[in-house]
């Protein structure tokens, strides 16, 4: 597949995310956009800020400010730390754009053609204390599935279940912490997913290759019966996409608001229609990504995204998708893979926005460049179970890994070749049986890197790249260019001149994951970064004579007083 449409799950907007989010989708999205465009295939990477919804009304309730001013600011924000961290989106995008409220109007007017909207009086969550209904996360309780006890209105956070306010156990309200609550009449929209449960269990049992942590997340929704509960799509709140089927007024619906969770994925279509109007191109070049009955036929649709949101993407947002299509009028992509993720944990607890536990990513990046944080996260990535970060794994991974074996290797190589070279690759010598054996090694280990890639096995991955640098060092600590050239320069200069290439190797196969030092590395070997097919052929990319300066120091070493005083600072919680 030649073209490839990533979207990350959008963050909220409320406040600056933690490593545990990067983690949970951004960053192992980001990883998958740079393999794929080194590989030559045409990528759309879309991402955008969540913007609708209660955590934005009360996190803009907190700071003081008008919610479209704050929503203003922490877009930036956000969007700065977005570029610190290198994720390299085609378009980060806005929930509240203009592009979002008229296609999530345009759905919404769709999915009511196709029969799939009912209008119903309900009974919802009225505060007496804060004389407002309290939809959603304005409402926290404990949660009737398992039993946890800070449940929000909208989801339980620990068993993924997503709940109606009405629900919870012991409910209260989030902006007073009152308890005199009673139920009032109200009317809204549902969307009558039920009556698409059989089109999507079809739909989830073909995707035999999706990892088992979002098929079994689906599932479990799907035949739990309430999983696919017809869901409340509209809201008594001020702050959102208004209500509207197409550009027409909804009779009944003044005043109401689209729920969040109906227009945030719409924001993956939108942000692409953002793109296109950033640059002033046409409706066809961003239905090219989108719809299939013009031009996307051939796009591959890969969502990342934590196991908190999967049935949102696996049951709420295809529902929309497969009943907008269900008209016939047009053709919406569905994904045709979703990689979930686990928990990151911090140091013996759970990373908390609620309560600033943990490392969040402006903090990241004033201590250390955004290449050792993105190494330790997707190195450690919580594929099959949680994982955890202690600042004792953290430093040991960017000392072993990066600065003793990647970041030295380089320096030795390129300091060793100045010295008794020049800045120029040597000339002399030919390859012998160390060369053909590392490079036979090498051609295995590219081929099981690239489909650890391709499949998004993003630990494996990580660690194939960590042995290819090892592979590196092990034969430049057998052949000993500094004890070879002493008797036969010509063999140092073989040697040499074979690592200057591994250098360039390395470096384009390390850009996905750490793409500054990659850059580092190329610019200083003034080469470029095609990805290499055959080992053999790229290890005499690098001609002899081919100029050349020693970069600067790739990475430094975390030490032991570093970590103990990062340790310290993040140990109690942000204020
Ligand atoms: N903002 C949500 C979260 O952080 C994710 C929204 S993803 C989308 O959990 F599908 F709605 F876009
Ligand atoms: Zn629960």
């Amino acid at each position: 597949m030649d073209r490839i449409l990533i979207t990350s799950a959008i963050p909220y907007i409320n406040g600056i995310k933690h490593l545990g989010n990067l983690v949970g989708s951004q960053l192992p999205a980001d990883l998958y956009a740079r393999y794929c465009r080194a590989r030559g295939r045409e990528v759309m990477f879309l991402c955008a800020t969540d913007e609708h919804g209660t955590p934005a009304e009360l996190a803009a309730a907190k700071a003081g400010k008008p919610v479209a001013e704050y929503c203003a600011e922490m877009w930036q924000v956000q969007k700065d730390l977005s570029d610190g961290f290198g994720l390299s989106f085609d378009q980060f995008g806005r929930s509240s754009s203009e592009q979002n409220r008229d296609l999530t109007q345009y759905f919404a007017g769709r999915l009511y053609e196709a029969g799939l909207i009912e209008e119903r009086s309900e009974t919802q969550v009225f505060s007496k204390a804060d004389g407002r209904f309290l939809p959603d996360r304005y409402i926290e309780g404990t949660c009737p599935n398992c039993g946890y006890e800070r449940a929000r209105g909208d989801q339980c956070e620990n068993c993924t279940k997503q709940l109606d306010p009405t629900d919870l156990i012991d409910p209260r309200s989030a902006i007073s912490g009152s308890t005199d609550l009673e139920e009032r009449e109200t009317k809204h929209l549902y969307l009558k997913q039920s009556q698409m449960r059989d089109q999507l269990r079809d739909w989830i049992n073909s995707k035999t290759d999706w990892p088992v942590l979002t098929t079994s997340i689906a599932k479990k929704w799907l035949d739990d019966g309430d999983g696919l509960q017809d869901r409340g799509i509209t809201r008594d709140l001020d702050w959102g996409v208004p209500v509207k089927r197409g550009t027409e007024d909804w009779p009944g619906m003044e005043g109401k608001v689209f729920y969040v969770w109906f227009d945030a994925p719409i924001e993956y279509i939108a942000a692409a229609h953002e793109w296109a109007d950033a640059r002033g191109l046409s409706q066809k070049d961003w239905y090219r990504w989108w719809r299939t009955d013009a031009g996307a036929e051939d796009v591959r649709y890969v969502q990342f995204m934590g196991k908190d949101n999967v049935p949102f993407h696996t049951l709420s947002f295809p529902v929309t998708i497969m009943g907008a299509n269900s008209v016939g009028r047009e053709q919406w992509k569905l994904v045709d893979y979703i990689k979930s993720f686990n928990y990151l944990n911090y140091d013996g607890g759970q990373f908390s926005t609620s309560q600033g536990r943990g490392v969040f990513m402006d903090q990241a990046l004033s201590i250390l460049p955004a290449d050792y944080w993105r190494w330790w996260l997707l190195r450690n990535a919580p594929e099959t179970s949680d994982a955890e970060f202690t600042w004792d794994s953290f430093q040991g991974a960017a000392n072993k890994d990066l600065a003793d074996t990647l970041g030295n290797f380089v320096s030795r190589v390129t300091k060793f070749c100045r010295s008794k070279f020049g800045e120029e690759v040597p000339q002399g010598g030919v390859p012998g049986p160390a060369e053909e054996a590392l490079i036979a090694d090498l051609q295995v280990r590219l081929e099981n890197y690239q489909a650890h890639m391709e499949a998004i096995e993003v630990r494996k991955a990580a660690a194939e790249l960590r042995a290819i640098w090892v592979a590196g060092n092990e034969y430049l600590q057998s052949t000993a260019p500094w004890a070879a050239f002493k008797e036969d320069p010509d063999r140092a200069a073989a040697i040499i001149r074979l690592s200057l290439n591994l250098i360039r190797l390395y470096a384009i196969l390390s850009a996905p994951f750490i793409p500054n030092a990659a850059r580092a590395m190329l610019t200083a070997l003034d080469t470029d970064d095609a990805w290499p097919g055959d080992v053999a052929a790229a290890l005499t990319h690098l001609p002899a004579g081919h100029a050349f300066s020693v970069p600067e120091n790739l990475f430094s070493k975390i030490t032991d007083d570093q970590r103990a005083e990062w340790a310290e600072m993040f140990s109690g919680v942000r204020t």
